[in-house]
């Protein structure tokens, strides 16, 4: 029998952070009273479980129903209208890194469904998407949150927003928002100690499962482009896309054409000289080199690249793969508003993505 305080919720995507936020999901269905969660659609690429007369699905081993479900996923506008038609109030939870997914958000929210995501693509593609999104949250009152677009479950979305809304004048954000170069840099380019080659130091990260399959995905610098493009639109720049700024390529001109991930390992150690020299240059100056995101808001500049930093800079002092982020506004002065710790991993950015659904929840009733 429906409640009147029931949300349906949909969720796609079923990985590593999927998987993290189905769990949360269940605990917190037992902890909340004031509403039913009910999740009503779940889906991966190939496979889906939904109910025509949106019956529960048993959140605790909805992963292993999915395996073995013989249903497909619904086309995104045949979900729209399936969310839509249940009578009460719709999430979807994307915990994709797709970009159709993305590009529909504004036909969920025009329907009222609210979104809740990980997924950077849609705040982070064209500006025009960026306007949509929030232009139809605000004509129908369906919410959209994506703290985990940057800095995983770091709270540094909701910071800079609410910087920005209670009137603080943000001039300058800068920060390392990968957790990849972050273990790369404290690892080739450490505070004491010479650090290994820059070649060993990418073979490691990839052993440990820090990197993309192909290293090459991290050290374009494109997904930190992303991350900067999210900021600086919220931080009031309407940045037009991640390639409409500098980003600076960890990646040898020669190796770009490499056929594969390997082919580009197995060849790196040619280069090691190139970052060698970066490394001297900044220990002459008794500094290390690190890979960074830079805005600054007054002289509308946007850019993603290597700096040197002094050692007692916390930029420098950074462990491990943390992330780490520096707001520098009116109010703060010259002592930064600084957020810094995990920035990857599947528990804490579905921590981000629970939280996101709190407020969602907070919200619509
Ligand atoms: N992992 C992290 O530490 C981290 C940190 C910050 C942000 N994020 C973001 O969180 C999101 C999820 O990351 P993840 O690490 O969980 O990725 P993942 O392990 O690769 O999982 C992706 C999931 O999405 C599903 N999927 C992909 N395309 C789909 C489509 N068109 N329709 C339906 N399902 C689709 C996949 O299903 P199939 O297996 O069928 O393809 C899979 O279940 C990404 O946007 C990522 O950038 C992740």
């Amino acid at each position: 029998m429906a409640s009147a305080r029931q949300v349906y919720i949909a969720v796609i995507g079923t990985g590593g952070v999927g998987k993290c936020f189905l769990s949360q999901l269940s605990a917190l269905t037992k902890r909340r009273t004031s509403q039913k969660l009910v999740l009503c659609y779940i889906s991966t690429s190939k496979k889906a479980i939904y109910n025509d007369d949106y019956a529960a699905i048993d959140i605790d081993n909805a992963v292993s129903a999915l395996a073995s479900s013989a249903q497909s996923p619904l086309a995104l506008n045949n979900l729209v209208t399936y969310l839509a038609a249940s009578g009460y109030k719709t999430v979807l939870v994307d915990n994709t890194s797709n970009q159709e997914i993305a590009d529909s958000y504004p036909i969920f929210l025009e329907r009222g469904i609210s979104v809740v995501t990980p997924n950077k693509k849609a705040f982070s593609g064209s500006y025009k998407l960026w306007q949509d999104i929030f232009n139809a949250s605000a004509t129908s009152g369906a919410r959209v949150y994506h703290e985990s677009s940057v800095g995983a479950g770091l709270p540094v979305i909701s910071t800079l927003n609410d910087l920005v809304e209670t009137g603080d004048e943000v001039t300058k954000i800068e920060g390392v928002f990968s957790g990849t170069m972050s273990f790369l840099f404290n690892s080739f380019a450490p505070t004491s100690g010479s650090g290994g080659k820059w070649s060993a130091e990418v073979k490691k990260a990839k052993e440990l499962g820090y990197t993309e399959p192909d290293p090459r995905d991290d050290l374009n610098g494109l997904d930190v482009a992303r991350k900067l493009t999210i900021l600086a639109r919220l931080a009031g720049l309407p940045v037009e896309s991640p390639t409409s700024f500098p980003v600076q390529s960890l990646i040898p001109k020669e190796l770009e054409s490499a056929s594969s991930g390997d082919e580009f390992l197995a060849k790196l150690p040619e280069f090691d000289s190139q970052m060698e020299q970066v490394k001297a240059e900044a220990e002459k100056e008794g500094k290390v080199v690190r890979f960074v995101g830079s805005i600054d808001v007054g002289a509308k500049q946007v850019k993603v690249g290597l700096e040197k930093f002094d050692l007692s800079h916390p930029i420098a002092a950074l462990k491990g793969s943390d992330n780490i982020i520096s707001f520098y506004t009116k109010r703060y002065g010259s002592n930064p508003l600084i957020i810094q710790g995990a920035g990857a991993g599947g528990e804490v950015t579905a921590m981000g993505v629970t939280a996101d659904l709190l407020k969602v929840l907070s919200q619509i009733y």
